[in-house]
């Protein structure tokens, strides 16, 4: 079967790196794909967010199962595009519908879902330059610290922690009077501080059966100990050891099956990804947030503890025949250490040479922001670089190992973090 994967990440490389495992994987296409994929198949040089060209391009390629990546294609509706077009709509495609993708597209239409379903949240308002006097009221009494969060996409930036109501005003009139976030903060949810541990839970649906997925928890600041800046996400480990089975079976009664039943009662028929951020508090589960996709780098520390054959999960997943698998999952743990350009989330430089790839053994290498220059060089292209995921018997060992792999690979600006996990080691 001809498979194509949407996405340019380590997420999509370590999707082509299981999909190319299977028996059933023909020819592999990544679009636009990094110089990682193009190890494992074929990238196709289009923009994930052209439609026309990417429907032509799995007719001509004959195309029968299409998994895309990142949030944006979802959001804008690559997958209605596909279903109402008659000759699309046959290829088995993993990704929700527009409708379907708002659980991360919109943050107030997640909480009014949840609120719904009697699914565990942060108590919240929405307001708009409607009711704005109401948002500064609400604020003016809610207790600190306090969150906003732009309703929109707004590339990981949109959620702010304020420890002051001064603050908290402040940066609601810039969302909603100065466009901070431009269209996606032109509404803003404004919720109750969750004191806790996060961890993420993935869960892949057929829209009726579920499957779920190791939790995995990712270190998402800059530095280490957990200080500065959010970024993308600086590395992950999995299972989670306090996502035990009592902890887990909290999240599957009261966040999963509720999350399933009401995605089916609004009419929403999603075949794709739930990846739940959640708050472990006081050992219960609440829920932080929805996306409708993998997460990243959480993909590539989860997916190597796949054993399934992954197309054939694939396409239970895409036809509605989920409850006939049994996932198969490694019992080691999973450690990833991203490597980043220094600067990164800030400014940084692109361009360095990478070298040392060869060297390493015990570890899976996923290039993210990497690109090869014209005479085939592979060097640096983005703030996160690389992924290094290792297996080990425990999350300590499985970290030993990608730490050494992270000492053998060679840039410039290389930087990364060295205490991923560090609170459980
Ligand atoms: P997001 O950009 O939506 O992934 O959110 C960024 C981070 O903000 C999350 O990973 C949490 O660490 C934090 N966060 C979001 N909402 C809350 C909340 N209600 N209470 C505490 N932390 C939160
Ligand atoms: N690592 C967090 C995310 O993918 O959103």
């Amino acid at each position: 079967m001809n498979i194509l994967v949407i996405g340019s990440g380590g997420r999509e490389h370590a999707f082509a790196y299981q999909l190319k495992k299977s028996a059933l994987c023909s020819k592999l296409y990544i679009l636009p794909g990094n110089p990682g994929t193009e190890q494992l198949g074929t990238n196709v040089l289009l923009s994930p967010d052209n439609f026309n060209e990417i429907g032509q391009f799995c007719l001509n390629s004959k195309i029968e199962l299409v998994i895309v990546g990142p949030e944006e294609p979802l959001v804008k509706g690559i997958r209605d595009f596909f279903e109402a077009d008659i000759q699309l709509e046959s290829i088995a495609f993993i990704g929700p519908d527009a409708k379907g993708a708002q659980m991360e597209g919109s943050k107030e239409w997640s909480k009014a879902f949840m609120t719904k379903y009697n699914i565990p949240t942060a108590a919240y308002e929405a307001f708009t330059s409607k009711n704005l006097a109401a948002g500064i009221n609400y604020i003016n009494q809610h207790s600190l610290p306090v969150v906003l969060k732009a309703d929109g996409l707004a590339a990981g930036k949109g959620v702010l922690i304020c420890e002051s109501r001064h603050e908290a005003l402040n940066e609601l009139q810039l969302m909603i009077n100065e466009h901070k976030f431009g269209q996606a903060g032109c509404k803003v949810v404004v919720e109750e501080f969750l004191s806790g541990i996060e961890l993420s839970v993935f869960v892949l649906t057929d829209g009726t059966n579920y499957k779920i997925l190791p939790s995995a928890k990712d270190y998402k600041r800059i530095g280490e100990g957990d200080k500065g800046l959010n970024t993308g996400g600086m590395g992950a480990v999995s299972p989670v050891p306090f996502a035990d089975a009592d902890f887990m079976l909290k999240v599957e009664e009261r966040i999963i099956k509720p999350t399933i039943y009401g995605l089916q009662k609004e009419g929403i028929h999603y075949k794709g990804f739930i990846f739940i951020g959640l708050m472990n508090v006081n050992g219960d589960p609440i829920v932080i947030e929805y996306n409708c996709r993998m997460g990243d780098p959480e993909t590539e520390t989860v997916l190597p503890l796949v054993q399934n054959d992954f197309v054939e999960l694939m396409m239970a997943a895409a036809k509605g025949t989920l409850n006939q698998i049994k996932l198969n999952i490694d019992p080691r743990s999973s450690a990833t250490i991203m490597l980043v350009s220094m600067g990164y989330p800030g400014e940084f430089e692109k361009g360095k040479k990478i070298t040392g790839m060869d060297l390493v053994e015990e570890s899976i290498l996923f290039h993210a922001g990497t690109c090869r220059t014209e005479t085939g060089e592979i060097v640096s292209n983005g703030g996160r670089v690389m992924a290094i995921t290792s297996l080990g018997e425990n999350i300590k060992e499985a970290l030993e190992k990608s730490i050494a792999s992270a000492g053998k690979i060679a840039f410039n600006t290389k930087s990364y973090r060295k205490d991923i996990g560090y609170e459980f080691v």
